[in-house]
């Protein structure tokens, strides 16, 4: 594969373990200045510690906790502030949430933070993004927007809460979100695409209820995949020059793919978006035309 990110900039969020820390270090190793952010100081320092012992790269490193639209905004005024040029920008922070919870924006916390969290950031810096095209933006979403249904009518799940619910219905925005994404950014230079990183040995599974874990010690751990293969994925999106141009599309194995048909359907992804907006206060026109924070 030929890549395509010397020297440019990349912002990966949940980049303090895992698939994000992975995707941080392979760009690092390819020559690209990345920015890290997490959400605990600790572990988002010694991120960049690793980053730069294993590549010597230069990174730089910003905390957020995408549960709280505050909280994201304070990261992207950071953002613009330090990197007026922005050609990547990966979304990528997210979990369960074995019992439903609210957020400080009074938002059911899957939610808000698996799409919420990465539709406020993306228009917040979409202006950025776009100044600095050819650019891309990467949304880390998941197989399991298979299952997914948005509902509408309860967007929150308070008439009965499941962590694969919850969870399905997360990844389901993010695919819809990236291929809408796409449309409005048709012209720009800027590409959106979604990615299903695998089934990744990461700390997102000790979130798996009780109940469940036998099942995926058994059934599902022995074909997980490294945390590097799956940050892997995100590589392709990022940095590959076979991608150039290449826009709207889902992946799963490193290979564009039908997604589900709930997220073909272009109708849900227009009022998901509508609905989103509403939910983190900005205008729908305007976060299709790139806003300040
Ligand atoms: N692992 C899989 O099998 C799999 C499969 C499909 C899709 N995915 C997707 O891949 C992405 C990365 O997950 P992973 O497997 O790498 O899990 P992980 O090891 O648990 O990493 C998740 C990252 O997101 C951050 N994060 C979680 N909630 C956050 C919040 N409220 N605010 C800020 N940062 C937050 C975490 O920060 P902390 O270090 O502070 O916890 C961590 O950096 C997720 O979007 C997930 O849905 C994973």
């Amino acid at each position: 594969m030929a890549w395509t990110v010397a020297g440019k900039t990349i912002l990966i969020t949940g980049a303090s373990r895992g698939i994000g820390f992975e995707a941080g270090v392979a760009l690092a190793q390819l020559g690209a200045r990345v920015v890290l952010v997490g959400r605990d100081r600790a572990r988002t320092d010694a991120a960049v510690d690793a980053v730069r012992s294993r590549t010597g790269a230069r990174v730089t490193s910003y905390l957020c906790d995408f549960s709280s639209q505050a909280s994201i905004r304070e990261l992207a005024a950071a953002v613009r502030r330090d990197h007026p040029v922005l050609h990547v920008l990966v979304n990528n922070a997210g979990g369960v949430q074995k019992r439903r919870t609210v957020t400080v924006d009074g938002l059911e916390t899957t939610f808000a933070t698996n799409h919420l969290g990465y539709f406020l950031l993306t228009n917040l810096l979409l202006d950025i993004v776009i100044g600095s095209a050819p650019a891309r933006i990467v949304t880390v979403a998941s197989v399991g927007h298979r299952s997914g249904t948005i509902h509408f009518d309860d967007l929150g799940l308070e008439d009965g809460y499941g962590i694969l619910k919850a969870y399905s219905q997360s990844k389901l925005a993010n695919v819809l979100f990236a291929a809408e994404l796409a449309r409005r950014l048709d012209g720009t230079g800027v590409t959106s695409n979604s990615v299903h990183p695998g089934s990744v040995d990461t700390n997102i599974w000790t979130g798996t209820p009780l109940w469940a874990k036998p099942i995926v010690a058994v059934l599902l751990r022995p074909w997980f995949i490294t945390a590097e293969a799956g940050g892997a994925t995100i590589v392709q999106l990022a940095a590959s020059v076979d991608l150039d141009g290449v826009t709207g599309l889902y992946f799963e194995k490193q290979k564009p793919v039908a997604p589900s048909a709930a997220a073909e359907n272009r109708a849900t992804a227009t009022r998901l978006w509508e609905v989103s907006a509403k939910l983190v206060g900005l205008e729908p026109q305007a976060t299709a035309a790139a806003r300040r924070p």
